[in-house]
Order: C-alpha cells, then sequence, then structure tokens
C-alpha cells in the first residue's frame, strides 16, 4: 500500500465526512469506521497511521453512551478524541475546534507531529492502491458491471480495466431514455479507446413497449428499473457464470451515519435496484471516494471531461421529463431540445458551472401560428438550478440574450413545438424534476 492511513471512528457525529474530508484536503488518506470496530480489525487495517474518536450529538444509543473500546485508548497508535468527553481518554481531548482554521491546525499538529504520517494520498496512489486490491480479489475471474456512462459506473469501469482489462464485462443498456449522442459516446470511449469488453443493448422499442400509455410517473419509475434489471439479467445470462458484480458505490453513500445506529459504515447495495439474492461477491473500488474525487479519479484515468464532469442525469432519464405518457414524437422533442440548452450551456461557459440545466416536454398543447398557418403544437420548458444536496435547489438567473438563443434554436430546430417556456420555481416546494 503507498498511502498512509487515519481511521475516524464514528461515535455519533454528524459531521464525519467533513472530517474524513479535511484529512484528506490535508495530504493523509482516512477513512470512517463504526465505534466497535474490533481491536483485530483495526490493527490489519494497512499503514494505519492515527485515530481520530469524533464524538457528536448522536453518541447515546438506548440511553447507554457509546464509546471506542478501551484498548483504542491505550494503544500504540496515537489518538485525537475529538468533543467526547471520555474517562479512558488520557491524551488531551480537544473541543471541536470553532473555526476551521482551528481544526486545521489541531489536524496539522496531530498528522505530522503525533502520527508522522506522510502527505502520500493522491489519486496516482489511490489509483495504485486500488489495482493491486482489485487483482488480488479478483484473481483470474470475472466481473460484471452495468456501465450506464453516469459519473460513477463510467469511472469503476475504467480502473476496473487498467487492474484486470478483459476479465471485466461491462453491458451498456440503451433504454431509449438516454440523451442524444449518450450511448454513442460509451461505445466509443470505452469500446474504441479503451478497449473493453463491451456488451451494447439497444433497448429502446421494448421500453417503450411497455410505457405506451403509461402516464403516472411513479408506475414509469417502476417499469423502466424493472426492465432495465431484466434486461441486464438477460445479458449478462449470456456472457457466461461471473464471479463479481462492480458497482458505483461512493463514500457519501456509506459514510454519514450522523445517527444513533452508529454503524459508520454498512453493507450497502447502491445500485439502480438491483436485486438482492443476485449471486455475485461485490466489487465497490470508489467506496472511499468523495463526488469530486470520483471525478479527479475519472480525469486521470484519462476519461474526456464530458464523461467526468457531465451533470447529474437521474435514472429513468428523459422518460421523466417526457411528461404523462411517452410518445415517440415528444421523446425525439426532449431529447432534441436537451441537446440544444447543453450546446449553448457549454458555448456559454456555463457547463459545470450549474448543477442541472435540462428541457421538458408536457403532455399538453397550445395554439401558435407557423407559416401563416393555426398550429397546434407542445411547449419546451427550460429548467436550470443550483443546489449542494439535491434537497433543495434554487434556480439559475439564465440571462435573456442566452435565453433567446436557446428558444429561438428550439423553435427553429426541434419539430412539434410552439413554445418555450423557463421554469423559476425554487425547490420547495417545486422538485428539480417535473416528474
Ligand atoms: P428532484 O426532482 O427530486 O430531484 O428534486 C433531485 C435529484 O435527483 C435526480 N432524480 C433522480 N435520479 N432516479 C435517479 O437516479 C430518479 O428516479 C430520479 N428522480 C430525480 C434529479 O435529476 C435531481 O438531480
Amino acid at each position: 500500500m503507498k498511502q498512509d492511513l487515519i481511521a475516524i471512528l464514528d461515535l455519533g457525529s454528524e459531521g464525519n465526512s467533513r472530517m474524513a474530508r479535511k484529512v484528506r484536503d490535508l495530504g493523509v488518506y482516512s477513512e470512517i469506521y463504526a465505534h466497535d470496530i474490533t481491536e483485530q480489525e483495526l490493527r490489519a487495517l494497512p499503514n494505519l497511521r492515527g485515530i481520530i474518536v469524533n464524538g457528536g450529538k448522536n453518541n447515546i444509543i438506548d440511553g447507554q453512551r457509546i464509546d471506542a473500546g478501551p484498548w483504542v485508548y491505550g494503544g500504540p497508535t496515537p489518538v485525537l478524541v475529538i468533543e467526547h468527553d471520555t474517562p479512558r481518554a488520557e491524551k488531551h481531548i480537544a473541543a471541536l475546534p470553532a473555526t476551521d482554521d482551528e481544526l486545521t491546525a489541531e489536524l496539522n499538529a496531530f498528522l505530522f507531529d503525533r502520527c508522522r504520517a506522510d502527505k502520500n494520498w493522491n489519486m496516482k496512489n489511490f489509483i495504485a492502491d486500488q489495482v493491486e486490491s482489485i487483482r488480488r480479489q479478483v484473481g483470474e475471474r470475472k466481473v460484471l458491471l452495468a456501465l450506464s456512462g453516469g459519473v460513477d459506473s463510467s469511472v469503476v469501469a475504467a480502473l476496473l480495466i487498467k487492474a484486470v482489462g478483459e476479465q471485466l464485462y461491462c453491458v451498456h443498456v440503451n433504454h431509449g431514455l438516454m440523451r442524444k449522442g449518450e450511448s454513442e459516446q460509451v461505445v466509443e470511449v470505452f469500446r474504441r479507446q479503451l478497449k473493453a469488453n463491451l456488451t451494447f443493448v439497444d433497448a429502446s422499442e421494448r421500453f417503450l413497449e411497455k410505457l405506451a400509455g403509461v402516464a403516472d410517473p411513479e408506475e414509469k419509475r417502476k417499469i423502466i428499473g424493472g426492465e432495465f434489471i431484466r434486461v441486464f439479467e438477460e445479458e449478462a445470462a449470456k456472457l457466461g457464470k461471473m464471479d463479481f458484480l462492480a458497482q458505483g458505490t461512493i463514500y457519501p453513500d456509506i459514510a454519514e451515519s450522523g445517527t444513533k445506529t452508529a454503524k459508520g459504515v454498512k453493507a450497502h447495495h447502491n445500485v439502480g435496484g438491483l436485486p438482492d439474492d443476485l449471486q455475485f461477491e461485490l466489487v465497490e473500488p470508489l467506496k472511499y471516494l468523495f463526488k469530486d474525487e470520483v471525478r479527479a479519479c475519472g480525469v486521470e484515468l484519462g476519461l474526456p471531461d464530458s464523461m467526468v464532469y457531465r451533470q447529474p442525469f437521474p435514472g429513468p432519464g428523459l422518460g421523466v421529463r417526457c411528461l404523462g405518457a411517452i410518445t415517440k414524437d415528444r421523446l425525439h422533442a426532449v431529447r432534441e431540445a436537451d441537446a440544444i440548452v447543453r450546446e449553448e450551456f457549454d458555448r456559454a461557459g456555463l457547463a459545470g458551472q450549474v448543477w442541472q440545466y435540462f428541457a421538458i416536454v408536457p403532455d399538453f398543447r397550445s395554439t401558435g401560428v407557423k407559416d401563416g398557418q393555426r398550429s397546434f403544437e407542445y411547449p419546451v420548458i427550460l429548467r436550470a438550478v443550483n443546489t449542494v444536496d439535491a434537497m433543495t435547489a434554487t434556480v439559475e438567473e439564465l440571462n435573456w440574450p442566452l435565453l433567446h438563443k436557446i428558444t429561438g434554436r428550439i423553435l427553429a430546430e426541434v419539430e412539434g413545438v410552439n413554445r418555450v417556456l423557463y421554469d423559476i420555481s425554487p425547490k420547495p416546494p417545486a422538485t428539480i424534476e417535473w416528474e
């Protein structure tokens, strides 16, 4: 292993991720563990240099105060106790530093004076360590991956290709609800450039048939998710026996407990609803990375920026932006309009600056006039929002020239559309998507 490690023990703090981030930002790799990790488990961690006991307000479970095992405090590894009033701590107890600067100073002293840790956390070392541990885990066996083309699955694929090459079998299902050019990019990057074993399935017609006449948003999601699993399983079965399933689980999916469960790290099945009874062992090489670190990893592995910095895109894809019962004409309109929006955001230098920006086509029409004739066509709704955690969102204030440009292009280039609207509703009470 190339990287030193600082273990953060979760004693019910809501700030475990922030602490892990902070330690990494100072150049030392860190991971969060449950407070009741055993001595054996902890000592088995490679290159362990120090332990941070991260106390917090959720440190009471069933009336009992939780604490790390006594061996933590008396052991050979340096311990920093933060905001946790334990009778066992012999070393000093720091109150949670009030400012970021104070926390930085406290951590610097701990990491480099007491733990003598090396500043060796960087993407090159992370990739080298992961490649080594993936090879150890997988050996000569086969790994299956559902490659959606999203950031996480793309980075997992690139990492596994580097580690085990043709032992990785990628399956990309085009459910017909992808954005313009998206499936083509997956094929181009992974099959042509990275020489991956890639099965590409165009299941568009099959999904559209299943979705025909279904207007309820949750029903649409269920159909898309369920059908996705079926197609994926069918294709996987054709590839023969697989030993592992690779997943793009990332740290925010598993790290932050901040609850009285005090289970800092739990077994986690992150995947657009893959069933629990799949008989695979999991390979999850990104499970200790935060989102921006996943992107940095992708860049280091040579993936194109358009893949690594792409905006979030929902699993059910354009299906939840083609409102109500999906029809081919409106699906086509939303795909073309979305491509125009993305292109113009790119040109305006807003790609990567705005969290999410896209087009929606509702299932109602309005009167208009085209070529001197009455028309009765669909509107396109523009949406551009910013958020930190997707729980709340504010509207990006697009300037008029850009709105005019996008509107002009959509009205000229997208068939069946006669109006463009701009949604300026924050979340809440609206949501980011319309369905
Ligand atoms: P809402 O619309 O709930 O969206 O404000 C919050 C964020 O989640 C994305 N989203 C989804 N992602 N499957 C996904 O993988 C879904 O069914 C889904 N619905 C919404 C949305 O794009 C936004 O980033």
